[in-house]
This record gives C-alpha cells, structure tokens and sequence, in this order.
C-alpha cells in the first residue's frame, strides 16, 4: 500500500489508522475525510525533533496551517509543541479559539490589512512576515499606538525556481510574494525597515515552493539567504538572527512519487547550512522552517459513494462520485494525481480503466483521469488516499454542495471533529 497506514482486512475491506473504512462511511455517510492523528503527531514530532536534533535548541518547525485549518489541528500541534504559520485573519481567529498560544505563530500573507494587523496584535500574536514597504509602515503605526514593539521577519525571494506546478513555486524573482534578493531592492526595504521604531527585526523569510522531492533547492535557497546575510552584516551592521527557509517538503502521492526521509533531508540541509556559515563568517542564525502538506497530507484520506458508472462505447468509462473538485480541487486546479482504491473490494483486481468525476454541473469537475481501480457499481465507496492537505482547506460549496465532514482517528476510535455542512449553513448568511 502507498502508505503504512492503509492496509485490507478478512472483509476485504481497506482499513485505515486500522479502522474499516466501509464502517466509517456506514457510520458518518459521504463524502468523508478521515485524519489519523497518530499520524500527524508522528509527523510532527519527527519534524520538532529533527530539526532541535540538526540546527539547534532554538530552531523549530511551524505547522503551515493553511494545508489543513480547523480548530482540533491546531489542538494537536499546540500539544506536540509546534508553532504555527497562519496567513489569514480567519486562521488566526480559528487558532485563537482553539487556545493556540499566539507568541508563538507568525502572520503571512502578502497583503495583510490594517484591520489584520491590528486583529494579530491584539491577539498577541508573536512574528509578522511583512510582505512590503505598506505592511511596515502600517505595523510600525500600529505597534506605535499599541504601545508595542512588534516582531518582524521580512519576506525575501531567493530568485528560485524548484520546478514543481507553476502554480505552486513562490520563490522567484517574478513573484507575488517578497521583495527580490537579486535586484537590489531587498537591502533597501531591509534599510527602511531597520528605521522603524516600533519593529523589531528578527530576520529573513524565503519559501521556494511546493511539493520539493530534493534537498538541493532547499540548500540553494540556503546558500542565497546565507550569503546575503553575511552582505547585509557588511552593509548595514545588521545581524539577522532568524532564517525561514519556509515549506515545500515533497509528498508520496502515487507510486511513482518517492518516500521522503524527513530526519534525514533536515540532517542533509543543516549541514549544508552549517557549512556555508562557516564559509561565510556568519554566526548561524535560527532556522525555522513551515512544513504544511509533509505534516498532514498522509494522514488524512476520502471516501466517496459511487454513483453513476457510464461506459462510452470502445472510448472510455466515467464513475461518479458524491463530492468532487468541491472538497478536492487540486486535479481540476493542478492535475494533481492521487491514488484510489474501490474501499469495499480492496482485494479485488484493480483492472478497470476508468476517469473519476465529481457531482458538480461542470465538466472540468474531475478527481482523476485513465486511472485502475477495482470495477465499482452504484453504492461502492472509492477511497482517495493522502487528501489530508490542501483539500479540506480548499474546499468550497460550489453548486450548493456540502462540505464533509472530518472525523478523526486515534487508537482505533473515531471521532467527529467537523460535522458535515449543511443547507442551512448554507443559507445561513443569507438575509430575506
Ligand atoms: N510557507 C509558505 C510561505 C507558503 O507559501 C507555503 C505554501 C508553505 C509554507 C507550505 O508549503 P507546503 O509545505 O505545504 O508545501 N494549494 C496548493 C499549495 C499552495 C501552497 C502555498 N504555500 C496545493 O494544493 O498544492
């Protein structure tokens, strides 16, 4: 099986976090996410643990929240010890409310409003990623009428491109995000910021993109961020304490993708960067980093009913679903594969060539192309593996459809962390 915690029981039924998967949708209905949060502490843990291990007591990871965002996982993190990234007011507002400690989050976003930063601030929030000279002026104000002296980090782009989905790479020159190393711009943003007297500037920020099988663009990212450190040290007399090298890490979706070590990628990484500091003459700063989909994306998976299963003669057959691009855009978004698997007949050939359509009046409306799953029929459940990330996070209520709900796993007992959207949620805002 793609991950260790999938397997087929004496039903032949695919059990998941050692559950039986034809239980769970018989128990809650579908479409259903389930999340194995052993899994995710787990993950977790090797990531607090590897990267004190390799950069240091101080260096720590950060849960990038918008891969999967409800209050429960950020319960979780908060009990493993792991800080947070949050982008948005609304992910700040969820951590809050789940008695996240906020001194230990940091606010992204290339385009935070005043209402934001005043929102973080009040809620105590510990670090702003400032994305430009508007979000520095405005935090300096803000923390002024506060009373505070505010945390920063300046987000900076390496000039990278780790060729994964265009979509997905965020650290080139040519970007939305950051203010770019290599045209000079950045020392002079970093100069204005250091006049401010209500920031405190703790350091750098740099994230290259998503779903990184290699060590390589990370130590490259390293090798830019290190050196211009050492420049600005020259330039400015300014020391950055802190180094985000963002997220990014890569996750197994098919079989063809690979495993990935995490332990061993953070030992390869830092000593890379252990080096380059020694090159460098730079007292090595804090690392931290902000995996989001390595954290989550394995632990979480689908499951669906099937409904219609049309064969267009001597072309190709289409299996519907009851959920789709509105609980999982990411085909119709980034033709992003995934693994499936008929969950009740798990033991059973998978030998039908099929595409995987959603129920959205919308033909683009796909979970998959010319994939093999066992051959379903109407009331069959196809399990869709390691949607933990990016897929409850995105999900909307297009056409009016629900979204799931997220029941949780640990230990062999299932809980409902989420409960489905309903139609009069959907209705709720609405005013006659
Ligand atoms: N830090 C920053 C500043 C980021 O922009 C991101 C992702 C992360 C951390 C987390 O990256 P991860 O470890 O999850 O790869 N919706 C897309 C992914 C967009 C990611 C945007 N930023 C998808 O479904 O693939």
């Amino acid at each position: 099986m793609l991950h260790d915690n999938l397997s087929i029981n004496q039903l032949g039924h695919l059990t998941f976090a050692g559950v039986d998967t034809v239980d769970m949708a018989k128990k809650y209905g579908t479409p259903l996410m389930l999340i194995d949060e052993n899994r995710i502490r787990q993950r977790v843990r090797t990531y607090v643990g590897a990267m004190k291990k390799y950069f240091g007591e101080d260096a720590a990871p950060l849960y990038a929240s918008k891969a999967l965002c409800f209050k429960g996982i950020y319960k979780i993190v908060a009990e493993e010890g792991m800080s947070v990234d949050i982008v948005s007011p609304g992910e700040l507002y969820t951590a809050a409310q789940a008695g996240f400690p906020l001194k230990k989050a940091y606010f992204h976003g290339n385009n935070k409003t005043d209402e934001d930063i005043a929102y973080g601030m009040d809620l105590g929030i510990g670090y702003f990623i400032s994305d430009g000279y508007e979000e520095i002026d405005s935090i300096d104000r803000i923390a002024g009428e506060k009373g505070i002296k505010q945390r920063v980090l300046l987000r900076l782009t390496p000039g990278i491109d780790p060729h994964t989905n265009a979509k997905i790479s965020t650290g080139k020159v040519d970007c939305k995000f950051g203010t770019p190393i290599e045209t000079g711009q950045a020392e002079k943003y970093i100069a204005y910021t250091l006049t401010k007297q209500n920031i405190e500037l703790m350091g750098f920020h740099c994230h290259i993109g998503s779903q990184v099988f290699d060590t390589e663009p990370f130590c490259d990212a390293a090798d830019i961020m290190i050196k211009y450190i050492a420049h600005i040290e020259k330039a400015l007399g300014y020391h950055a304490s802190i180094l985000n090298l963002g997220g990014g890490i890569g996750v197994r979706y098919v079989e063809s993708d690979p495993y990935i070590d995490i332990d061993e990628n953070l030992r390869l990484v830092s000593e890379h960067i252990k080096m380059r500091c020694e090159e460098f003459g730079v007292k090595m700063p804090t690392i931290l980093m902000e995996p989001g989909r390595s954290t989550v994306a394995d632990s979480g998976m689908t499951l669906y009913t099937v409904g219609t299963v049309k064969s267009i003669n001597d072309y190709k057959s289409y299996v519907s679903v009851d959920g789709g691009m509105t609980d999982n855009p990411r085909y119709t978004l980034y033709g992003s594969k995934y693994t499936m698997m008929v969950a009740n007949k798990a033991n059973q050939p998978a030998d039908f060539k099929c595409t995987i359509g959603g129920r959205c009046c919308e033909s683009g409306d796909l979970l998959a192309e010319d994939i093999y799953i066992q051959k379903p029929q109407r009331n069959d459940l196809l399990a869709v593996f390691v949607t933990g990330a990016y897929n409850y996070s995105m999900a909307s209520n297009y056409n009016r459809i629900g979204r799931p709900p997220i029941v949780i796993i640990k230990d062999g007992a299932d809980r409902l962390a989420v409960r489905r959207e309903t139609f009069e949620d959907m209705v709720l805002r609405e005013l006659d």
